[in-house]
């Protein structure tokens, strides 16, 4: 894989760009259709972690504090699941909502309960510099927990979003960048739990990593096994 990859694209829904795409070996992917929180459970040992948990319109919560429940467990059985050298990156947007909801806070607060370090917090801008958006914050976290992971070479802390396959899909530029960093640690196998239409399962694949995802809706399960992106070297 290169590390200097450039822009992604979803077959078939953008004009095939001016650069050669060059042959990687891509890597095997594999979705269930379950519930994440079962399927976490007494898990361990895994490589690498990279979800997005889910919205609280996703799931229907109501109140603020059931959705947060649901979420710090959640982010708890991801947080356990990896090794001692493996990797947790939650990509996550803020809800702007009789105030602020902060899943950055809730995040810190479930790895600090983990033994977890936070390796580094980075931006993915959603909206241009100067925009804003009512409901959500112009930008999304990304947020990587370890134990005893390497910080290895920085990358940008400032990254575009990039294409998203759906409102609540991560956007494929930040994915790229995080799933590159990853490569450079070593990690060659990514589980995504709330895999969703698949981004960076399919991402992952494109850079020739093996990939895991998990899905509880039969829909985004079919999208995750068919979504495929192309890097651009
Ligand atoms: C924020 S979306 C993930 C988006 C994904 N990163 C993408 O780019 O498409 C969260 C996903 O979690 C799924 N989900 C919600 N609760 C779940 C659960 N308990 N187990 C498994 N999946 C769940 C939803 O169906 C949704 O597809």
């Amino acid at each position: 894989m290169g590390l200097e990859s450039g822009i992604s694209r979803t077959r078939g829904t953008r004009k095939a760009g001016t650069r050669k795409a060059k042959k990687t070996k891509k890597g095997k992917r594999v979705i269930y259709c379950r519930d994440a929180l079962a399927w976490l459970r007494g898990r361990s040992g895994l490589e690498c972690i990279v979800t997005s948990l889910p919205e609280m319109a996703e799931g229907g919560w109501k109140r603020v504090e059931d959705y947060r429940a649901f979420f710090m467990e959640a982010a708890e059985r991801c947080l356990s699941a990896v090794a001692d050298t493996g990797y947790v990156v939650f990509l996550q947007t803020d809800r702007k909502r009789d105030g602020w909801i902060d899943k950055s806070y809730w995040l810190n607060a479930a790895g600090e309960a983990a033994g977890m370090r936070l390796l580094w917090h980075k931006v993915a801008l959603r909206v241009e510099v100067g925009k804003t958006d009512l409901y959500r914050p112009g930008w999304s976290h990304m947020l990587c927990f370890s134990r005893a992971g390497r910080i290895g070479v920085p990358f940008a802390d400032v990254v575009e979003r990039g294409e998203m396959t759906y409102a609540d899909a991560f956007g494929q530029t930040a994915v790229q960048a995080v799933l590159e960093w990853l490569w450079r640690q070593g990690v060659r196998k990514v589980v995504d739990p709330f895999v969703g239409s698949g981004t960076v399962v399919a991402m992952a694949n494109a850079l020739g990593m093996d990939a895991v995802g998990v899905d509880m809706d039969a829909a985004q399960c079919e999208r995750a096994r068919r979504l495929e992106i192309v890097v651009e070297k």
